[in-house]
């Protein structure tokens, strides 16, 4: 078996093509092989949630899956969520409340909460919780990120809903800026 394989995904709705080596996670590949950092590494054993993607709108842990078996679907990061210029109602709700401190955690819980809200526009606060169980914030603590999605949640069904701004120079969630936060334990900068 050849130590490299073509693997061909559709990420944030651009077609990629790349060849990986076949033990590599999805985590790797992402940050490693299609830079596209904003999804962070943490424990790589399942257990910090930090490496949170969605693949078919549903979150799932990339450090847990192996690239090869992610191939030709549609996976969704960080970077896919500002939508022609302008951000995601999450990531401007998440600045607006004070939802992220240090951001390591940040694209986890706007991608788990933007596949929530995808596949139930009116969740609960206990629906929001548990959705959002999986990953750990070691600063802000949860209710802010709580309200933050709520806020989203309550942006999107206002009738007349107002429309997201282009992205400002520091968006909550996107890619490790060379100020990068500090790494979760286990992390790394980016
Ligand atoms: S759960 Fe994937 S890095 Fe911790
Ligand atoms: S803002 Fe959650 S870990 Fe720092």
């Amino acid at each position: 078996m050849p130590d490299k394989l073509l693997m061909r995904f559709r990420v944030n709705g651009e077609p990629q093509e790349v060849a990986v080596r076949v033990e590599k996670t999805l985590l790797e590949v992402l940050r490693e092989d299609l830079g596209l950092t904003g999804t962070k590494h943490g424990c790589e054993l399942g257990e910090c949630g930090m490496c949170a993607v969605a693949i078919g709108g549903r979150p799932i842990l990339s450090c847990l899956a192996l690239a090869v078996e992610c191939q030709d679907q549609e996976i969704t990061t960080v970077e896919g969520l500002a939508k022609d210029g302008r951000l995601d109602p999450l990531q401007e709700t998440f600045a607006a409340l004070g939802a992220a401190q240090c951001g390591y955690c940040t694209p986890a819980f706007l991608v788990t909460a933007r596949a929530l809200l995808d596949r139930d526009p009116h969740p609960s606060r206990k629906t929001i919780a548990k959705a959002l169980s999986g990953a750990l914030c070691r600063c802000t603590g949860y209710l802010k990120i709580f309200e933050a999605v709520e806020e989203a949640m309550l942006k999107a069904t206002a009738p007349g809903a107002a429309h997201a701004s282009p992205p400002p120079a520091s968006t909550p969630g996107a890619p490790a800026p060379s100020t990068a936060p500090s790494p979760a334990p286990g992390g790394s900068p980016a």
